[in-house]
């Protein structure tokens, strides 16, 4: 039996974490989310379906080739083809282009794939293992078994890398404008796993209720193909008391349907809560939540595009805490979306990426005994504290240190539960001259 793939989603997210830690490490590092997402689903969808990755660095100039066929391929299925709605008008696309480019880059695609399956049929000695296989191996299989041609559709590539990126780059972005939500998912992450090291894997994905709801709402507010794919009608049907003829182009409006008001309530705001302890799925049963279609052309990639999806985002929220660069506010964030197939975010998304741990320092050099009283008072109120380590207040060194001023010599360290580390941040960045964390 091939393998579900999910080794290949853990060691790219893992490998994704340990990028965005060694940007963190430094103060003013920006890291550019979009572009990192682009990388990850890329990589991901290729060990899965041709058992390597092809991007910049690991592809060399092949990798640079296939990024931007997909790229091209994308932009190509979203541009409009006059001649698909008027049908007398279809010799425009030889005249404007556009039947020549779309021939162009199928054939260039087609190409890749061709010498992608050549490689693989040179290195057919994997066959024995099944962990090894890729999607390839396994249609390759099938075929030398039945004697059939199995068409490698090379459509997966684009609708499976660029819808999958843009979902995530919309939670990122709507959990920056919602700090409520950001807050409340990073709790129940945090919660669950703990100051865990490690990576979160897919079973610990299995308790979090918030972090599934985040993902529907974000589906939702932004389904990555906001029409679908393009329908036809195969015989005259009458819908809703429309008659639609015969081969006429459908276009179902997801997001319309996501923000209908008959269908939610505050359609036009960002709350996950909606989707708790409701039965709404996106697998196509429920049509208020259909960003992956319905009916028999359903997405086949849901399942493979939500594991990647909430691994990533988990990990994400679980060991970093994020902010805009200049200080600047979820609500600066620039939502316009781009035209096309694909609805992403029009800017790439750019953050700041902190380390998070739940052990902390502070020192704190106060500036008078009024701003001290401030201080404790909303200490004490805002967060619960605990020593490290299980330990008690009878473990608690409490020597001084010599000079002018009696401080404590060693750091006073306190775990705090059960809030987030930006409160934190802000609230002594408000009370505080000086704050320092390890
Ligand atoms: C969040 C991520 C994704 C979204 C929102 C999405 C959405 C969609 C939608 C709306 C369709 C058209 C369904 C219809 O017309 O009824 C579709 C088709 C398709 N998707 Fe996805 N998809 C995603 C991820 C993936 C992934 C990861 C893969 C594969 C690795 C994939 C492979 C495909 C393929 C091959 C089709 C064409 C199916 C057909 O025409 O029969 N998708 N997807």
């Amino acid at each position: 039996m091939l393998r579900s793939f999910r080794s290949v989603r853990e060691e790219e997210t893992k490998s994704m974490i340990r990028y965005i830690n060694d940007s963190s490490s430094s103060s003013s590092s920006v890291l550019n989310l979009s572009e990192m997402f682009v990388r990850l689903t890329n990589d991901v969808v290729c060990r899965v379906a041709l058992g390597r990755k092809y991007n910049d660095g690991d592809g060399g100039e092949s990798g640079r080739m296939f990024k931007k066929l997909l790229g091209d391929l994308t932009d190509l299925l979203g541009t409009v083809n006059i001649g698909d709605y008027i049908p007398w008008l279809s010799w425009l696309s030889h005249i404007n282009g556009l039947g020549a480019k779309l021939d162009k880059v199928a054939k260039q695609l087609d190409d890749f794939i061709d010498t992608a399956v050549q490689e693989h049929m040179n290195h057919s000695s994997k066959s024995g293992d099944d962990d090894q296989k890729d999607f390839l191996d396994v249609l390759l299989a099938i075929q030398k078994e039945n004697l059939a041609g199995i068409p490698i559709d090379k459509d997966m590539f684009a609708a499976g890398t660029d819808t999958t990126y843009t979902a995530l780059e919309w939670a990122m972005t709507e959990l920056l404008r919602h700090f409520r939500v950001m807050n409340k998912l990073q709790n129940e992450v945090r919660g669950i796993v703990g100051n865990k090291r490690d990576m979160i894997t897919e079973d610990d994905l299995v308790e979090m209720h918030y972090l599934k709801a985040v993902t529907k709402e974000t589906l939702r507010f932004h389904p990555p193909l906001p029409l679908l794919f393009p329908r036809m009608s195969i015989r005259d049907v009458e819908v809703n008391g429309y008659n639609i003829k015969a081969n006429t182009h459908v276009f179902i409006n997801a997001w319309q349907i996501g923000r209908d008001p008959k269908l939610y309530n505050k359609p036009e705001e960002y709350e996950p809560e909606r989707f708790l302890n409701n039965g709404i799925d996106y697998k196509g049963n429920d049509f208020e939540l259909i960003p992956f279609g319905a009916g028999r052309r359903v997405c086949p990639g849901i399942q493979f595009a939500m594991a990647v999806n909430e691994i990533a985002l988990a990990n994400i929220v679980h060991k970093f805490d994020w902010a805009l660069p200049d200080e600047a506010s979820g609500e600066d964030l620039d939502m316009t979306e781009t035209t096309g197939l694909t609805a992403h975010k029009k800017y790439p998304l750019v953050l700041l990426p902190r380390y998070y741990s739940t052990i902390r320092t502070v020192k704190i050099l106060c500036v008078n005994a009024n701003v001290t009283e401030i201080a404790l008072v909303n200490i004490v109120h805002k967060f619960d504290w605990k020593l490290p380590g299980g330990a008690t207040n009878k473990d608690l060194d409490v020597t001084e240190a010599t000079g002018l001023t009696m401080h404590r010599k060693y750091p006073l360290k306190s775990v705090v539960v059960s809030v987030n580390a930006n409160v934190l941040n802000w609230f002594l960045g408000k009370y505080f001259v000086f704050w320092e964390f390890d």
